[in-house]
């Protein structure tokens, strides 16, 4: 595998580059998105020191995120967990216990009390907890997410997640609907809905959907911050 594969720009699932699942040496984040792009060889397959440049262009290239969030995204990876002497970030540091990475995620179970890594192979228990919950919904939406977040919040935290972790945690799900959902007619970018069959996929199996189509509009920041709001109200309705 090259490691300074550059992504191509495609427009359907045809043009996807193949799925090869990580070997024992490879290494792999609690992020779904990083290790997706390294899985589908958009990024390093053995997902080490991975450059500040193949992760910006990754992002800007296969999400379609725009610059300025990809450079947020991957300077504060890189930053938070990464060499800042190299300027490269390898995958499992991303797993650093409270850097990044929080309690009461989607799909991954919390560090362990006195781990300094959480777990990123993702907890297939709170996978299907989470698509029987999908699959009741025909589509599902900011609300949807908002809804799953306040269950994990309440079942997985002593406390609350500090003002930061909320955040990045709201702004997950705004990064699932705006690069793997679609919108509905008549809707903007913040009305995204995402199939179940996509979540399974993607939060599940860490591959891109099959039929999975890249969003035609370009990703930013103000979007990612407006659905998190979006987002936000949803949990604080669904919390007791
Ligand atoms: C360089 C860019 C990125 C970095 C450094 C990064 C980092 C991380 C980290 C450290 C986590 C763990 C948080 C946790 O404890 O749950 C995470 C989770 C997550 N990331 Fe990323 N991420 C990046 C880009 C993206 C993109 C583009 C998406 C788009 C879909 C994405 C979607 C997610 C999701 C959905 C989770 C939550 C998984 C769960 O709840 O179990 N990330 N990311």
């Amino acid at each position: 595998m090259p490691s300074d594969s550059s992504p191509k720009m495609y427009t359907s699932n045809l043009d996807v580059k193949p799925f090869v699942p990580p070997g024992p040496n490879d290494s792999r984040s609690p992020c779904p998105a990083l290790n997706a792009l390294a899985n589908h060889g958009y990024l390093p397959h053995d997902g080490k020191e991975i450059s500040l440049r193949q992760l910006i262009r990754a992002l800007t290239e296969v999400f379609n995120l725009s610059t300025p969030l990809a450079l947020v995204l991957a300077v504060g990876g890189v930053l938070l967990c990464g060499s800042v002497a190299k300027l490269t970030l390898t995958l499992h540091d991303l797993a650093l216990h409270n850097r990044i990475e929080h309690d009461a995620s989607l799909v991954h179970d919390n560090a362990h009390v006195g781990d300094k890594f959480a777990p990123t192979p993702v907890d297939p228990v709170l996978v299907d907890r989470l698509l029987d919950e999908a699959e009741a919904e025909d589509e599902l939406t900011a609300d949807f997410f908002g809804k799953m977040r306040a269950r994990r919040e309440a079942e997985a935290l002593v406390k609350p997640l500090n003002f930061i972790h909320a955040n990045f945690a709201r702004g997950e799900s705004a990064l699932i609907l705006t690069t793997l959902g679609h919108a509905r007619p008549g809707d903007d970018i913040t009305h995204r809905v995402v199939s179940v069959d996509a979540v399974r996929d993607f939060l599940g199996k860490e591959r891109f959907p099959d039929g999975w189509v890249k969003s035609k509009e370009t990703i930013g920041l103000f979007t990612i911050a407006k659905l998190s709001g979006i987002i936000r109200k949803a949990v604080l309705a669904n919390s007791s």
